[in-house]
């Protein structure tokens, strides 16, 4: 018996259809919670759906097609999962994208336009918010409480180079965290923050993703990748997706009903970008 306590809950994940978000997804079903997937992609959507059934068959486990950066979506999204689950106690605001590009490229190959920016604004910051608005109105209307926890990022805090438009978007979550906190505390809903660095690979490191990054950092894509494994992480590793859906678990359960208004860091120690 898990004392997480987290059996008969009904979650959201945001972005849950791959990567980080759909192991949140898979420790959520293990521990009894009921997930609802709320992803842009739908084959990848329904293939995650169908692993939960099989993991946990007496969740009520739903995929729901939803682009966090559009208002009627969100809310849909959310409305269906309290229609058929008659309530919302977590939801992790996870989808997120990362377009690496300079501030000024001389070069003009990889700058920082305002397509990208507006992009990465509208599913990474203005998603959240969509997101967080309409689960936090659900969650006052049922009176008791619940789990908002925001996906941001080490570069968040530290910045990072070639990846400005990325960082500003995950800097401000960590805002959002604390403002939110503050607004949300007497209705019982906490808010966190979760800040991993640098994790095994998802569908984030794409190969247009590893070519720009290096790029920008005047590097091949070999060097690159050998800096994933080299970098100074004290704990000498990457981290695993395992590891950040096991805390996002533990922030979500009533073992952290202290804790509200933070992000915790999971990034083995390494602490520059
Ligand atoms: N991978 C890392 O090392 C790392 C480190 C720090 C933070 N993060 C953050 O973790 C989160 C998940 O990243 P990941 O590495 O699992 O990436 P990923 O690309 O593997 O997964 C992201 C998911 O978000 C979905 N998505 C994208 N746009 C969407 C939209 N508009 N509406 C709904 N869903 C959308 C995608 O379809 C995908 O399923 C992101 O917020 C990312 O910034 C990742």
């Amino acid at each position: 018996m898990s004392r997480l306590n987290l059996t008969g809950k009904s979650a959201i994940v945001t972005g849950g259809a791959a990567g980080i978000g759909k192991s949140i997804c898979t420790a959520f079903a293990q521990e009894g919670v009921s997930v609802t997937v709320a992803d842009i992609d739908t084959e990848a959507g329904q293939s995650a759906l169908q692993e939960l059934e099989e993991l946990n068959p007496e969740g009520a486990h739903l995929f729901v097609e939803t682009d966090v950066t559009n208002r009627d979506s969100v809310v849909a999204m959310v409305s269906r999962t309290v229609g058929e689950r008659a309530k919302v106690d977590i939801i992790v605001n996870n989808a997120g994208i990362d377009v690496p590009r300079l501030l000024v490229d001389p070069a003009g190959e990889e700058e920082l336009d305002e397509a990208v920016f507006d992009k990465t604004f509208a599913v990474n910051q203005k998603g959240a918010f969509l997101c967080a608005q309409a689960v936090a109105r659900a969650m006052i209307a049922q009176g008791d409480g619940g789990t908002i926890i925001n996906m941001c990022s080490e570069a968040g805090l530290e910045g990072s180079e070639g990846q400005s438009a990325y960082a500003g978007t995950k800097g401000a979550l960590y805002a959002y965290t604390r403002s939110w906190a503050k607004e949300l505390g007497k209705h019982n809903i906490r808010v966190v923050g979760v800040a991993p660095a640098i994790l095994e690979p998802t569908g984030l490191r794409s190969p247009a993703y590893e070519r720009a990054l290096a790029y920008t950092r005047g590097i091949t894509v070999e060097r690159l990748r050998e800096s994933y494994e080299k970098v100074a992480v004290p704990l000498g590793r990457v981290g695993r997706l395992d590891e950040v859906a096991d805390l996002v678990c533990f922030l979500a359960s009533d073992m952290a009903s202290y804790i509200t208004g933070t992000v915790v860091n999971i990034s083995g120690g390494k602490s520059r970008g």
